[in-house]
């Protein structure tokens, strides 16, 4: 080995091993990212017993809304439609900030830009609290009953 060829194994390989372990820590970040969205990822939202019997009570922080109709729930997204803005909460259904679109209580699209429904989530009684599946989108309702 002359000289120039030590030289360049002493500068290349140290490199090489950075650019490796930079590489294997974004992989792990990605890896660990993509478990936190999972479509299989369940939430617990509430309490049953805190639920009113009649209304609306949206959960910005887990970006859903729990439908409450007597004895049944149901959980709608609060993701717009459009370009996925978080919807609000209003007197007549929910509002989103970012272009304006307005959805019934129902999650119905009143008016655009969004072009779609809210999207219905799975939910779950366990224990006495409400669960959602976030990442899975129902296209009708699904209610589960108080228990
Ligand atoms: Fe909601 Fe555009 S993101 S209207």
């Amino acid at each position: 080995m002359n000289r120039r060829q030590w030289l360049f194994r002493a500068i290349s390989m140290p490199a090489l091993a950075v650019a490796g372990a930079a590489l294997g820590g974004i992989f792990a970040q990605v890896w660990l990212a993509a478990g936190r969205f999972s479509s299989r990822h369940w939430s617990d939202v509430t309490a049953v017993d805190s639920l009113p019997e009649q209304g609306t009570s949206a959960f910005p922080g887990q970006r859903v809304a729990l439908l409450c109709r007597g004895e049944d729930i149901g959980a709608l997204s609060l993701e717009c439609p459009h370009l996925g803005c978080l919807v609000n909460a209003v007197d007549q259904g929910f509002f989103c900030p970012c272009h304006g679109s307005e959805f019934a209580s129902s999650g119905k699209v009143l008016s655009g830009p969004a072009s779609r429904d809210l999207d219905w989530l799975p939910v779950r009684i366990q224990n006495g609290r409400v669960w959602i599946q976030g990442g899975t989108r129902l296209d009708s309702p699904l209610w589960v009953k108080r228990g």
